[in-house]
């Protein structure tokens, strides 16, 4: 089977290009490089001792959406490639709307004309807004996220919905992330943030490894056991793996298929602090400040839909997302640094 996966140089998609190699899929990867590196795929390359195909290209520029789909024959397509900042999403709405739900038309179009109909989106989260209830099941009903980052989240799934109520013979997997960190264990692949990182773990590392003076803890006065917001840590391997088996799902019946894939385990950031500086062998320094706004408590989901239906369920725990999250940076101190 020959897959395309859009934004497969990115950190979830360039661990996902490693699995699928593994697997024994074909990989096709169209990326634009904006906040990815060719380094990240030469690398996925070295690991698996496989090859793979890139194209250098846009989603906004359809004709090299058409270009790759005529070459390639490809069977399904793993649709990674969005903006994913919640806070520039905030300050540049135009330009999200307009990458994130524009790019992802044109790609469905072209998937159409070229009667290319299976599709893995990359979904999050943040669909559930702040949850109605925990454990988050895929019953949970989706609430309005607080940016328009979350906001092409959520109308892309109705989209996709749409689409395959309009033509059965789509087939449409919904992946909602919970929240990706660690690296692969070679330390070779890894999340290459540009400037400072907004995400809590990419911070943490910085901090260890002395390019940040200490990690500012967002408010300490959550409903949560010591006080931090707690979220759902999944391993990026675990996560990669997680598409390769909804891939098997293309072989049953057309249809919308929605899962969680997280760990169904949740740890404050003062854990996650605390995992960390074990697995670097020094003591991260925090500092208290006020709440971020459109944070919430707590988010962990409940994964049996995948485990029963996918058969797939989360490895690895913090200490070992910790542990190659350090190797990663600690290998790599200015990430692929091009
Ligand atoms: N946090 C800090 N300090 C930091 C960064 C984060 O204390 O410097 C805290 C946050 O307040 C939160 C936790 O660490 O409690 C995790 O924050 P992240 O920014 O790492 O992740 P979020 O849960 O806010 O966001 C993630 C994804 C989004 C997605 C969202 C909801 O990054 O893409 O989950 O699914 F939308």
């Amino acid at each position: 089977m020959r897959i395309l996966v859009t934004g497969g140089a990115g950190y979830i998609g360039s661990h996902t290009c490693v699995e699928l190699l593994n697997e024994g899929y074909e990989v096709v990867v169209m990326d634009n490089l904006y906040n990815a590196s060719r380094k990240s795929l030469e690398r996925v390359q070295e690991i698996t001792g496989k090859t793979l195909t890139f194209y250098q290209a846009d989603l906004l520029d359809q004709p090299a959406i058409d270009k790759i789909l005529d070459q390639e024959k490809v069977d399904a397509v793993i649709h990674f490639a969005g903006y994913k900042a919640v806070g520039e999403s905030v300050a540049k709405p135009i330009e999200y709307y307009h990458n994130n739900i524009t790019g992802t038309l044109l790609l469905c179009d072209s998937m159409r004309r070229h009667n290319v109909k299976n599709i893995i989106f990359s979904s999050s989260a943040t669909v559930y807004g702040d949850p109605l209830m925990i454990p988050i099941t895929e019953e949970c009903p989706k609430q309005n996220p607080t940016n328009p980052y979350g906001q092409t989240k959520t109308m892309l799934e109705q989209v996709l919905m749409d689409i395959q109520k309009s033509d059965p013979e789509w087939n449409v997997i919904l992946l909602r992330y919970f929240n990706p960190i660690g690296a692969h264990k070679s330390g070779m692949i890894g999340e290459d943030p540009k400037g400072i990182p907004n995400n809590l773990l990419p911070y943490v590392a910085q901090v260890a490894i002395g390019k940040l003076p200490s990690v500012g803890v967002f408010g300490n006065d959550y409903d949560t056991p010591d006080g931090t917001g707690v979220r759902d840590y999944i391993h990026v391997v675990d996560l990669a793996k997680g598409h390769v088996k909804a891939l098997e799902k293309f072989k049953e019946e057309k249809t919308v298929r929605i899962y969680n894939l997280g760990t169904g385990h949740g740890y404050s950031v003062l854990q996650v602090i605390d995992a960390f500086g074990k697995a670097c062998g020094k003591e991260i320094p925090y500092v208290i400040k006020p709440r971020r706004p459109g944070d919430i408590a707590t988010c962990y989901c409940a994964p049996e839909k995948a485990r029963k239906e996918l058969g797939w369920t989360a490895e690895y725990g913090i200490e070992e997302m910790c542990a190659d999250s350090w190797r990663w940076q600690s290998q790599n101190p200015d990430g692929y640094n091009e």
